[in-house]
């Protein structure tokens, strides 16, 4: 790769906004609502981001907000990386890379124990210590075949209500799921704000959202034409109110399909006389994570199983890895730097694709990118596996 010549990484300034919007508006190909700007500033604020000039332009662009992210069984401290951009006559020169180097030693000086963010495409994040740790299946349902079975759990309780109506609502049941589902996030009122704002540019041609309310759940969607229903999310904190949910949304005659994201575990294959009638379209990544603070990030989470391990954690990007004691009893993790012999060792980016319980460790270990023996890697697969699975909270 040759080094851009020309560029310096220094901190975005006000007078940059309408540059950086440009670059982003360029990369993605699409055009920001009026109204978009002022809440995406407010959730990555300027002072936290990192431009790259060459020639007096703005030609790369790094922001950075802070995040409340669930873990299994607590919540940490995070910093969400977005609108990370470069301008294409710049690319494969390096400029992600510096502004990347700069934004985590700043993270790492701040103390901040986990970055997360979303990824445009897969290739580009393990390099930095990022691995998937939260993963979603894109399901296509007909409604008109789905028939649940008789012991399905019918409970009613949904209403249809008017979204603006709904959004206290609909604001307090996230919140109370977020806080127990690992890999979401504390949603501020500007990300509620984008949501409902709801720019044409995310709607994908469809029409105005629309709300199904439960007591513990609740649904948004819209039509695509006449025969298409996006269920744009989903939240339910119980199994009652899922059940319910899905059934209101199978009860909208003169629609087809139902167009879903769900996680791996969601019962809905389960309620039907056909499960295979839920279809998988696509399955992908949401949530990337990487580890800033090994031991910070360890003894935040609870454990399934106990452990008694040595491991050694390798990070190429910043250095930031080492060889840790890692003591799990009754759910609660000591985690400490040590010289003793480690037992296992992994990257940072597997690291961070086994926090939240997402991937089982074998799976890393059949790739080749976890090693150690036997018992061990079935000790650390029994003890980071979590009984509910990761989700991305909102998108960003
Ligand atoms: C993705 C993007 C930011 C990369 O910027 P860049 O300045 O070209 O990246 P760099 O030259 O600093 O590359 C850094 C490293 O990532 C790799 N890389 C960059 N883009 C990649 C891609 N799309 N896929 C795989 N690897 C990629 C480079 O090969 C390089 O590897 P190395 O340092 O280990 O040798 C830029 O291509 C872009 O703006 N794309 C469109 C918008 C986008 O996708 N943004 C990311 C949103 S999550």
């Amino acid at each position: 790769m040759t080094p851009h010549p020309a560029a310096r990484v220094r901190p975005a300034e006000q007078a940059d906004l309408a540059a950086i919007r440009l670059l982003i508006e360029t990369a993605f190909g699409t055009r920001f609502d009026p109204a978009e700007p002022e809440h995406i500033w407010s959730l990555f604020p300027v002072e936290l981001a990192l431009v790259a000039e060459a020639g007096g332009r703005v030609v790369g662009h790094s922001q950075a907000g802070p995040m409340t992210v669930t873990v299994p069984g607590g919540e940490l401290p995070a910093i969400g990386i977005s609108g990370v951009a470069v301008a294409a006559p710049h690319r494969r020169r390096g400029l992600l890379r510096a502004l990347y180097l700069e934004q985590h030693r700043q993270f790492a000086a701040d103390g901040i124990p986990l970055a997360v963010l979303t990824a445009s495409e897969g290739g580009i994040y393990g390099r930095f210590g990022y691995g998937p740790a939260a993963r979603e299946n894109r399901i296509r349902l007909d409604r008109r075949f789905a028939r649940f079975l008789p012991a399905a759990p019918d409970p009613g309780g949904v209403y249809q209500v008017a979204v603006p109506e709904a959004e206290p609502e609909i604001r307090r049941i996230y919140d109370r799921w977020r806080r127990v589902t690992p890999g979401a996030q504390e949603r501020p009122d500007a990300a509620w704000a984008l949501r409902f704002l709801d720019p044409a540019r995310l709607r994908n041609g469809g029409g105005d959202l629309f709300a199904f309310l439960h007591p513990d759940g609740y649904a948004l969607y819209r039509h695509h034409g006449d025969q298409s229903i996006e269920v744009k999310e989903l939240r339910a904190l119980t199994p009652e109110a899922n059940a319910a949910l899905w059934r209101a949304l199978c009860g909208r005659d003169l629609s087809h399909d139902l167009d879903a994201a769900l996680p791996g575990d969601d019962p809905l294959p389960h309620l039907l006389e056909d499960p295979r009638q839920v279809r998988t379209i696509a399955g992908y990544d949401t949530l990337w994570l990487r580890i800033m603070d090994i031991p910070a990030a360890l003894t935040a989470r609870r454990y399934d199983a106990d452990l008694e391990t040595v491991v050694a954690v390798d990070d190429p990007f910043l250095d930031a890895g080492g060889t840790f004691a890692l003591r799990i009893r009754d759910g609660s993790a000591e985690c400490a730097p040590t010289a003793a012999e480690p037992e296992l060792s992994m990257g940072l980016d597997v690291l961070g694709a086994i926090y939240l319980g997402a991937h089982p460790a074998r799976a890393f270990a059949a790739a080749g990118r976890l090693r150690g023996a036997p018992e061990p890697l079935r000790a650390l697969e029994r003890a980071f596996a979590w009984p509910r699975d990761a989700v991305l909270g909102w998108g960003f």
